[in-house]
């Protein structure tokens, strides 16, 4: 058994911070007054968390509505001075708020968007990212983990073929964001975009640029709007004063939990969940928690994707079902429409929980 306990009632600081915020600070900013002025504090508290919690400056930070809402941003941001024939490079990995935004760049520019195959375990084939890039390649767009099979993808890896072929490289790290740390120094990347509700902080969106491509980027703007710092450029209007609180008390929380404590738990009851699969479950993805965050998708035998979900959902499991918005993975896995059972395991599970969750599933 796992002797692993989480102080998970912590988390209840975000929402105690939201509260406070509205109590005691809520204003715009550049107000002479006092309300305005904590408002003002709060937004540098936000970017210097934002900026550890990436491991980059806060000059670097952006945020936004959710992640889709800076990726379409950023995207058409980026792709002001690319001419036709340009190319972008996505994945089959990925959650459609990283193609998309590609998709909808390139009809308006007449770009062309390729997609890197997986292989049968859903990691990415890099040997065909490798023919895929050329001179006009602008961007590589990837996931750093799957929201549908968990695959984890080798980041420097994607970023140093990116790099080596003039291109940026360009990562979605909505999915990965409660299972482990970001590091963009360390991974190199020059665009990252997460989204602080996955790891236990409000709806919000959160974007990194590298300074040197922000300052080359013309941001659509209102012109009265501050040019500094210089994430803020990319921001529009009024920030969400109240969840930028909340999203400070989630980095605390995240911190003082600790990567390591979360990671290893996680994997612990990820390899329980593995093991305990009856036969007639098909799991789609890599079969242990090599190279995987505990994110499983599968299908029973028999049983429709949905009844399925549905069942288990009466029982208690909060389960997803269909594609979640994966769309390239669903149909290279040949799952079409109907999808797959997605169960995900973050720290605040049990052993308890895992067990529970096989046995329903075994009771299907
Ligand atoms: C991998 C991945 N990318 C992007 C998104 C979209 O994020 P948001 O809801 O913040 O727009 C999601 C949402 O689940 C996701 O899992």
């Amino acid at each position: 058994m796992s002797t692993v306990t989480f102080d998970v009632e912590a988390v209840d600081e975000v929402i105690d911070a939201v509260s406070a915020y509205y109590r005691e600070s809520n204003a715009n900013v550049s107000g002479p007054y006092a309300t305005s002025r904590r408002t003002e504090v709060l937004v540098d508290k936000a970017r210097t968390t934002a900026a550890d919690f990436l491991r980059c400056s806060p000059e670097e930070t952006i945020f936004g509505a959710n992640m889709t809402t800076l990726a379409f941003a950023l995207t058409r941001t980026a792709g002001r001075t690319w001419d036709a024939g340009d190319e972008i490079i996505v994945t089959k990995l990925d959650h459609d708020a990283n193609v998309s935004p590609w998709l909808e760049l390139a009809h308006d520019k007449d770009l062309t968007v390729r997609f890197v195959d997986i292989h049968d375990d859903t990691t990415l084939d890099l040997d065909d990212l490798e023919r895929l890039l050329s001179d006009r390649t602008r961007v590589v767009s990837f996931p750093v983990a799957s929201n549908a099979v968990g695959t984890v993808s080798d980041v420097r890896r994607i970023v140093e073929l990116a790099h080596d072929a003039g291109a940026l490289a360009w990562a979605d790290a909505v999915h990965y964001g409660p299972h482990g740390p970001i590091d963009v120094r360390d991974w190199d990347v020059d665009v990252l975009i997460c989204s602080p509700y996955k790891y236990f902080g409000p709806h919000l969106g959160l974007a990194y640029g590298r300074r040197e491509l922000l300052e080359s980027w013309r941001p659509y703007k209102v012109r009265p709007a501050s040019d500094e710092p210089l994430g803020h450029r990319f921001e529009t209007g009024t920030l969400p004063h109240e969840l930028l609180a909340g999203f400070v008390a989630a980095v605390e929380y995240v911190e003082s939990t600790g990567w390591d404590a979360i990671r290893a738990y996680e994997r612990e009851l990820g390899e329980r969940f593995l093991r305990g699969l009856p036969e007639n479950v098909t799991l789609y993805g890599l079969p242990t928690m090599e190279g995987r965050v505990a994110t499983f998708a599968f299908n029973v035998d028999g049983i429709p994707t949905r009844a399925a979900a549905a069942r288990l959902g009466d029982a208690g499991y909060a389960v997803w079902q269909g594609n979640y918005y994966a769309l390239e993975v669903m149909n290279r896995l040949g799952l079409g429409d109907a999808g797959a059972v997605r169960a995900g395991i973050v720290h605040y599970n049990t052993e308890d929980e895992v067990d529970g969750l096989l046995k329903a599933i075994r009771a299907l």
